[in-house]
């Protein structure tokens, strides 16, 4: 790989690991599974599994990366030098770590076409399509106009590609640019917006008439509704939102300048992936309640962002405007992460197989590009091949 990357500034480092944590996770995956677990005891269960293991994990990750300078196999294979026997083997590790971003990145960006998608989708269209009355029969059933404009979206053969190659276009300018001009200016420019247009739509939920029953929810810890479930899905969700097991938090802790602070460095990221899941949840959740009562969060899925969200807008005065506020900052949160996993992919692929950078982009994008078409053809020609539709269930 040719000549050192690495972050010139310390806000640089804390804005573009932060940027990397705040992603679909903290937008698309936490408000869901927070209003199936039950709201407030699920919020509860997070934030302690956050402060405790997410904060050993993610400064040993930095650690790592920041004492080796390599990339997660490289920093492993470092760690376990010497080593004998079972501690030898551990160096595993290395690779699962750098496996992760690999098989996550293409999905991750065929979800990031879909957010493009409706980012269209509600600026061309009026926003009464998707109001709650209106509904399609589909199959001789009757579903919501918003379900079947999804459906249809993505069982599409032409148009979830257009709009999956649109988004990768947009990460192979900002990787090509490299770490300093490209990660790092991309994410302070985007995610100091990203935190004003999430405030903005809390206050709208806030306003929103009925709202107080969905906070009540959100907020209040209700112990009848723990159950082992709750404790494993938070957890699973504390890996996935703060970017751990993936390489990413090695890589990133290798760009970190010597100077600068690790431990105040990784408080920072950890607040602010725990303060902007908090307020996806404050956001998205009391305007769900307000529109469906508590049934209609319970019964959340991965479909809330894409199937409720729209409707949630089309039923309140000025949804429109705000819906499509809401679309562009998930998909700045969606960018920002999708950068952080092809960087480290490209870290990984530059180091191991001794290429430069700009083969290294090649090789990271040609396999976004063919394991994120595939996916999006699980859900039109190659629908047929069950696993491969594995998303929305996700
Ligand atoms: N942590 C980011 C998010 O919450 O979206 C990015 C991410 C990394 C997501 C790795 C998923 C993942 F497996």
């Amino acid at each position: 790989m040719d000549s050192k990357q690495g972050f010139t500034s310390k806000i640089g480092f804390v804005l573009a690991a932060a940027g990397s944590a705040i992603g679909l996770g903290n937008i698309w995956r936490f408000p869901y599974l927070t209003a199936k677990y039950g709201g407030g005891i699920f919020l509860l269960t997070y934030l302690i599994l956050v402060l405790t293991f997410g904060y050993a994990l993610l400064i040993s990750e930095n650690c790592i990366g920041r004492m080796t300078g390599k990339g997660p196999i490289g920093s492993y294979r470092d760690l376990c030098k010497g080593q004998k026997s079972f501690l030898g083997f551990l160096r595993i590790g290395g690779w699962i770590n750098a496996i992760v971003p690999i098989i996550i990145v293409p999905y991750y960006c065929v979800i990031g076409g879909w957010v493009a998608k409706y980012i269209v989708a509600l600026t061309v269209n009026p926003i009464s399509r998707f109001h709650r009355d209106a509904s399609v029969i589909v199959d001789g059933q009757k579903i919501s106009a918003s379900q079947a404009y999804f459906t249809e979206f993505i069982s599409s053969t032409w148009s979830p590609i257009f709009y999956f190659l649109i988004f990768i276009a947009i990460l192979v300018i900002v990787v090509a640019c490299g770490v300093e001009k490209g990660v790092e200016r991309f994410n302070k420019i985007l995610m100091p917006l990203l935190i004003l247009m999430l405030i903005a739509i809390c206050i709208y939920s806030i306003f929103l008439p009925n709202a107080g029953a969905g906070f009540k929810y959100y907020l209040k810890p209700d112990l009848s509704k723990f159950s082992y479930m709750t404790v494993v899905a938070a957890m699973g969700q504390l890996f996935y939102s703060l970017s751990i097991a993936m390489g990413i938090m090695v890589t990133y802790g290798s760009y970190m300048r010597k100077e600068d602070s690790l431990i105040s460095n990784v408080n920072q990221v950890e607040f602010f992936d725990t303060f902007v899941a908090f307020l996806a949840g404050m956001m998205i959740i009391p305007a769900v309640v307000a529109f469906g009562g508590e049934k209609a969060a319970e019964a959340a899925g991965p479909g809330l962002v894409f199937i409720t969200m729209p409707q949630v807008f089309a039923n309140f005065p000025g949804g429109k405007i705000f819906g499509i506020i809401f679309f562009l900052l998930v998909l700045f949160a969606a960018a920002t992460s999708a950068i952080s996993l092809l960087e480290t992919n490209v870290q990984t692929i530059g180091q191991e197989l001794k290429l430069t950078r700009k083969r290294a982009i090649i090789w990271g994008v040609a396999e976004i590009l063919v394991i994120g078409i595939v996916t999006v053809l699980g859900y039109s020609v190659l629908s047929f091949v069950h696993p491969l539709s594995f998303i929305d269930r996700y």
